[in-house]
């Protein structure tokens, strides 16, 4: 198996858990290519089994280059996908302390239903999709980053 990993990260979180998901991926015998949009052919992408693509966000959608570039994509109809973006970690709300519920975050962060409305309009199929969190506007990863890089990956790698 053959996985293309794209992704669009400015400070470098992103970047680092596509380095992760290619270490954890290696380790079961898939070869993984990481590559930064900037520098990649949306209609000319190399050929793989599988094609990650991964966000960071910008004002509750996908950054623009990285819309862009999807809605560009040129992919045979059918071919698997997963979608990985990286969102400041939801806070507790400032009067009451309680953390907002998904469906709260759901309201402002639209960047995996953006990045999919594109894709499954192009004829393409999902397999995984998740959220790495950052504690700060620029990052770091929050703790424990590595388990959710770590279920995305078995989640692509259990797909049919
Ligand atoms: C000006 C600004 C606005 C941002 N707005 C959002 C946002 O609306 N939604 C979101 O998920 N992340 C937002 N972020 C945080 C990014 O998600 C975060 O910078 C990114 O995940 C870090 O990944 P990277 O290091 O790979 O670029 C914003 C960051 C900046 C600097």
């Amino acid at each position: 198996m053959k996985i293309e990993y794209l992704h669009a990260s400015v400070y470098g979180n992103g970047a680092m858990v596509a380095e992760e998901c290619k270490k954890l991926m290696a380790g079961k015998g898939v070869e993984v290519d990481v590559h930064h949009i900037d520098g990649m052919r949306p209609d000319s992408m190399p050929p793989a089994d599988l094609y990650v693509f991964s966000s960071p966000g910008r004002f509750g959608k996908p950054i623009k280059e990285m819309r862009r570039f999807l809605e560009k994509v040129n992919l045979p109809k059918g071919t698997r996908y997963a979608i990985l973006t990286t969102e400041p970690s939801p806070k507790p709300d400032k009067k009451t302390g309680k953390m907002p519920t998904d469906e709260e975050v759901d309201r402002y962060q639209h960047l995996i239903s953006i990045m999919n409305e594109i894709l499954l309009g192009k004829g393409l199929v999902k397999v995984a999709q998740t959220k790495v969190y950052v504690t700060g506007l620029k990052g770091p990863l929050e703790v424990g980053w590595q388990e959710k890089v770590k279920a995305f990956a078995n989640a692509i790698l259990g797909s049919p």
